[in-house]
């Protein structure tokens, strides 16, 4: 063994669950919603989130060393400028939904991976059997807290699909299975010329409409029930598909493009976006980890390389294909039919 060689890179990977919890907890106790209003001291704000004596500093200070919280020279702690932004519950740009269902759900989940690499099987409300989305939204509460989650994992991919696609050239869209209508909004809000909406479950309904109106958009953006499996996607110049193919197993994304294929006239836009795999299968550390998220989330789901959409995607006929990067570990593979 070298001197140069250490074990580091090792333990803090290896412990790296260390820090996501201290700060999925801070999320679900409301730390930076909380310090939003202005800066505390660790009494008072310890208080106010009903933290023993014992925790409160140790846990504000290790936010302090993971960037997520700032203390200024008379211990006063504040959020910083992206925890203020985007971790903050009242303000609109709050995307904290993920790490909540993150909280409430995939750490718990993720703790029989094991199990889940040995046998194939998801880990989740599933585990003993049934649909994914029937079980998840069996529950009101799961319901939204799973919407909102899109919105959060998807909003930088969002933001960066309005800016690079050629909107210009096209007058209606349909995001299928869009949930909240984290992009529709996006979108809808950075091209006025635009209309469209989401196809999605019945349930999605109430929690679309709901969101699109705060945002002053139901004159432009509506809501088409049904399932994607059974139902006609509705005719539009382009459709999105976001997190979509992923759920499913090979053959279930090729019935996805298929009917998205079918639904687009002659010259239309499919845009599938993910966070994809890079084509080697060795960068994209979100990729993998998100298909083994898959992997214990759903009975056949996995993420795949842009490569692989494309010749997918080529096989159905699309005459044009192409793959762009979009923002983090997400690009979008464009198909023209
Ligand atoms: C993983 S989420 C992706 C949400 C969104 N596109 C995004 O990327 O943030 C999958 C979405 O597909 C919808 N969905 C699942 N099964 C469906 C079906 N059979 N028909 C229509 N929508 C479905 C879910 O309700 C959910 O909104």
């Amino acid at each position: 063994m070298t001197s140069s060689v250490t074990p580091e890179r090792i333990m803090q990977l290896g412990l790296a669950f260390w820090g996501s919890k201290t700060l999925l907890s801070a999320v679900e106790l409301g730390v930076f919603t909380e310090l939003a209003a202005g800066p505390l001291d660790a009494v008072t704000l310890g208080d106010r989130l009903g933290l023993h004596p014992r925790s409160a500093r140790d846990f504000f200070d290790t936010l302090v060393s993971l960037r997520m919280l700032e203390r200024d020279a008379e211990g006063r702690y504040s959020n910083t400028p992206e925890t203020d932004t985007f971790l903050d519950r009242s303000k609109p740009s709050y995307t904290g939904g993920m790490l909540e269902m993150a909280n409430a759900r995939l750490y718990h989940f993720w703790g029989s991976l094991t199990e889940a690499l040995r046998t194939g099987r998801p880990q989740n409300e599933v585990k003993s059997g049934g649909n994914f989305f029937e079980a998840l939204y069996a529950d009101p509460d799961r319901l939204e807290g799973f919407l909102s989650a899109m919105t959060g994992l998807s909003l930088g991919a969002a933001r960066a699909i309005a800016q690079k696609f050629p909107w210009g050239d096209y007058k209606t869209f349909v995001d299928v299975g869009g949930a909240q209508g984290g992009l529709p909004v996006e979108v809808a809000l950075a091209h006025p010329h635009l209309a469209g909406g989401s196809f999605d479950l019945p349930s999605v309904e109430p929690v679309f409409n709901n969101y699109v109106a705060r945002h002053g958009l139901s004159d432009r953006l509506r809501f088409y029930p049904g399932d994607f499996f059974k139902d006609p996607l509705p005719p539009s110049d382009v459709l999105v598909m976001g997190h979509i193919l992923h759920d499913w197993d090979l053959e279930e994304k090729r019935v996805l493009l298929r009917r998205a294929y079918d639904a687009l006239p002659q010259g239309g836009a499919l845009i599938v976006y993910e966070a994809l795999i890079d084509d080697e299968r060795r960068e994209n550390t979100f990729g993998l980890l998100m298909s083994l998220n898959m992997l214990i989330e759903t009975p056949g789901g996995f993420d795949y390389t842009g490569a692989d959409c494309q010749s997918w995607m080529k096989e159905i006929g699309f005459r044009e294909t192409r793959v762009e990067h979009l923002v983090g570990p997400d690009s979008m593979v464009v198909g023209i039919k």
